[in-house]
């Protein structure tokens, strides 16, 4: 396969992201036989988007959009992504729940070297999980990410399941004004507090879109939180659906009830039965309207819930045998010296605040797990603020919080509330230095980050 010079120098118009599917099997003599290669090629770079009506906003994003091209892989295909830097400044991509090696995930210096301005880097690996999941810089993030720097990573199961149809639904809440202008990505008094929010809500970038759905149909929604701060509390009033995966892993369906709390960083995989045509829904975050559900007609037949998802292989760990290890999720801000150097660090864990600035904190470890050991770690919030408290490399099973009732799941990303304390367990099965860190990115940049060191 090819990837073409053209397309870099065509500019805005040559945007695109060239999906060359199957072809390519011939140059990998030794895979096996079924195995199919799913080929991009992904640009950042800055462009205007109309995300205000009449009003330009200098975006960055991933391929012609932001939210970013939808990159398309099925479980246990490879997939090659050339991520080409259109930016004016180095960047790298996390791909957000993929357990793959560490030289694919995408942290600077720990993984690979920053990606500089007109260079590319070649990402390649084999997704062992399906479901829903996303892609990101792992640098400047409140910027990158602010900008727009987030897109949609969907891993289709191995075999086709129940659902006809699917949509996907990007949710970001801009820091933007009223006329489309950014307004600062991270402001102090708030990275001490809940994380700095945007103003303007959007579905794939468009502020509260009208969605048409076949009527009498099971369409499953992909709900992925790529914002930097919010926690949308998901609902969807007067509809008939079931929750059929979190966070990329499947569960046994259930219905989505009063609403669903989406931190940043979260996916929610719904299935929604659409109702006769001409009704309209309102998906909301809480008392908020995020989108219009609209049925419209539909020539196939009605359909009736599908059967679970397919789980993914992820190990399971023994908890007769794990090792718990303690994580205090501290506020740090009333410590913090205003006239320090550096970034600020309102945030702890277990009394160490990650540096943004210094490229040698995964040198030192959170702690030291011995690889194919089963752990639990207990997660402590010593706050009143929301943390989803995410983990690269390595999903986990969450069994235990003392706030609320679990029904224990695999998952990347918990959503640690105000003041509780839960336990996940997992088996460290994945050799290298993974990020530890919370998902509200201004949090993350003021020292809620740690390595954790399989080994
Ligand atoms: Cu979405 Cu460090 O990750
Ligand atoms: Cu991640
Ligand atoms: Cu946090």
């Amino acid at each position: 396969m090819s990837f073409t010079r053209r397309q870099i120098l065509a500019g805005l118009a040559g945007l695109t992201v060239v999906g060359l599917g199957a072809g390519g099997a011939r140059y990998w003599l030794g895979r096996p036989f079924d195995r199919k290669t799913h080929d991009y090629e992904l640009i950042a770079a800055p462009f205007d988007m109309e995300l205000v009506p009449g009003h330009k906003t200098p975006v960055w994003g991933f391929g012609p959009q932001a939210p970013g091209t939808e990159i398309r892989c099925r479980q246990g295909d490879l997939l090659r992504v050339r991520f080409i830097n259109k930016l004016p400044e180095q960047t790298t991509i996390h791909w957000h729940g993929m357990r793959i090696p560490l030289e694919m995930d995408g942290v600077p210096y720990v993984s690979q070297l920053p990606v500089l301005p007109g260079e590319y880097f070649d990402y390649q690996f084999v997704p062992p999980d399906a479901g829903s999941y996303w892609y990101h810089p792992h640098l400047a993030s409140s910027k990158q990410l602010g900008r727009g720097l987030v897109g949609p990573l969907i891993i289709d199961e191995r075999e086709p399941t129940g659902f006809a149809h699917e949509r996907t639904l990007s949710l970001k809440t801009w820091n933007v004004d009223e006329e489309g202008a950014f307004t600062p990505f991270s402001i102090p008094r708030e990275a001490a507090r809940a994380g700095t929010r945007g103003r303007l809500s959007t579905i794939n970038g468009v502020p509260r879109p009208v969605i048409e759905l076949p009527a009498g149909q099971v369409v499953r929604l992909r709900l992925i939180n790529v914002d930097s701060t919010m926690t949308y509390r998901i609902n969807l009033p007067g509809a008939e659906s079931r929750i059929y995966a979190l966070d990329g892993n499947p569960i046994e369906p259930r219905d989505l009830g009063k609403e669903y709390w989406l931190g940043a960083g979260m996916r929610l995989d719904l299935a929604l039965k659409v109702p006769a045509e001409g009704t309209e829904l309102s998906l909301r975050n809480g008392p908020l309207r995020l989108a219009t559900i609209k049925s419209v007609a539909s020539t196939d037949a009605p359909a009736e819930w599908p059967p679970a998802l397919p789980a993914n292989p992820v190990a399971e760990p023994d908890l007769a045998k794990a090792e718990t290890i303690k994580f205090n999720f501290e506020w740090a801000a009333a410590l913090a010296d205003p006239n320090q150097a550096g970034p600020a660090q309102y945030w702890q864990i277990n009394g160490q605040a990650w540096d943004i600035n210094d490229k040698t904190c995964a040198d030192r470890p959170i702690a030291t797990l011995k690889l194919g050991n089963h752990y639990i770690f207990e997660l402590r919030n010593m706050a009143q603020y929301l943390h989803p408290v995410h983990l690269h490399g390595m999903s986990f099973k969450v069994i235990s919080s003392d706030r609320k009732k679990i029904i224990p799941y695999f998952t990347d990303t918990y959503l640690l509330g105000k003041n509780e304390t839960a336990r996940i367990a997992f088996v460290a099965d994945n050799p290298g230095v993974w990020m530890f860190h919370c998902h509200v990115i201004d949090h993350m940049e003021t020292g809620l980050m740690a390595a954790i060191k399989v080994a």
